[in-house]
């Protein structure tokens, strides 16, 4: 597979202070790839570094196969993204927006316009002042903008905080269906790791500048504990250990736990299901970005 984004142990020091630590990680064509890391870890400031926003101290960034040191506004001509917050004029419409970005941009058709404002689902509201919009529409509009150049690569930094729960949810559907109708690549960084396990393949998880782990986002997700309730305990332990090899603890007299994966879960209730072990209730617990650092670190906390 093709990478679309490359960066070979990249580093940034700000007088004299490391901020950023030798960070390397592989972005390939139609990924979403995560960068996932608490607040004050180095994200923003290792995305404007791939934007140009500004240099780093040693290491190198490629672009579609263009060091961005080298050639910065051909390796750029591939990128579109929103940093911290999207610049928008409130006064103005959101098709009068996209329309002076387009006059800065010669090469950009007309016919862009209608085509982007369909693609963050914009059609109605576009000839609003944006200073009407809820934070939602300003992020889609903001979207809107960097994809006017048609670019391979989408990068957008926390681009859910400060959305409602409607909004987040909108935000996932949008970047899901412009990574599979669009082959977009998307880079998007999150302190949140339920937010990268909903929509990310791939995430590079930052630590003090530092990259502590990459992984495919599955293999971060495996051995979350799940609760079942059922009508007969010993019976669904017996089938957890027989039919998927694993050792489940009883809770309580109607109560069982275990670790698994997602897609073991749904085979094992149906398994349950299927043996007339009457399942009454199934739980969760969701993995928080704190366990996870617990685990990558041995304990180092992350605050
Ligand atoms: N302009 C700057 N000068 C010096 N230090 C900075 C500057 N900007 C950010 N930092 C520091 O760099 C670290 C990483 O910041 P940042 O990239 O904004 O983190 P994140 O986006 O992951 O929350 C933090 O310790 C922050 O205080
Ligand atoms: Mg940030």
């Amino acid at each position: 597979m093709e990478t679309v984004l490359s960066l070979k142990n990249v580093s940034k020091n700000i007088k004299g202070r490391p901020i950023i630590k030798n960070i390397s990680f592989e972005v390939k064509r139609g990924q979403i790839y995560g960068f996932l890391g608490p607040n004050g870890a180095g994200k923003t400031m290792t995305l404007r570094m791939i934007v140009g926003l500004i240099r780093p101290s040693s290491g190198s960034i490629e672009i579609c196969g263009v060091n961005t040191r080298k050639d910065f506004v051909r390796a750029m001509s591939n990128v579109g993204c929103i940093i911290e917050n999207p610049e928008l004029y409130e006064y103005l419409t959101g098709r009068d927006n996209l329309e002076l970005l387009r006059k800065m941009e010669p090469d950009i058709p007309q016919s862009r316009i209608e085509d982007v404002v369909e693609l963050v689902g914009l059609t109605l509201r576009i000839n609003d002042k944006v200073g009407t919009y809820s934070l939602g529409m300003k992020q889609r509009l903001g979207i809107a903008q960097a994809l006017m150049k048609g670019p391979e690569l989408l990068i957008l930094d926390e681009p859910t905080n400060g959305l409602d729960p409607a909004g987040i949810k909108e935000f996932r559907s949008l970047v899901k269906s412009l990574s599979k109708d669009q082959g977009m690549t998307i880079f998007v960084s999150s302190h949140l790791l339920s937010e990268i396990q909903m929509i990310c393949d791939e995430v590079a998880i930052i630590l003090h500048g530092k990259i502590i782990k990459t992984s495919k986002v599955i293999d971060l997700t495996i051995d979350q504990k799940i609760t079942w309730q059922v009508t007969n305990v010993q019976k669904a332990m017996k089938l957890l250990l027989d039919d998927f090899g694993i050792e489940a603890v009883k809770e309580t007299e109607e109560t069982l736990s275990a670790f698994t994966d997602d897609f073991r879960l749904t085979a094992i209730n149906s398994a349950m299901m299927s043996s007339d072990i009457g399942l009454k209730y199934v739980f969760k617990k969701q993995k928080s970005l704190e366990d996870l650092f617990m685990e990558l670190t041995g304990g180092e906390t992350i605050g």
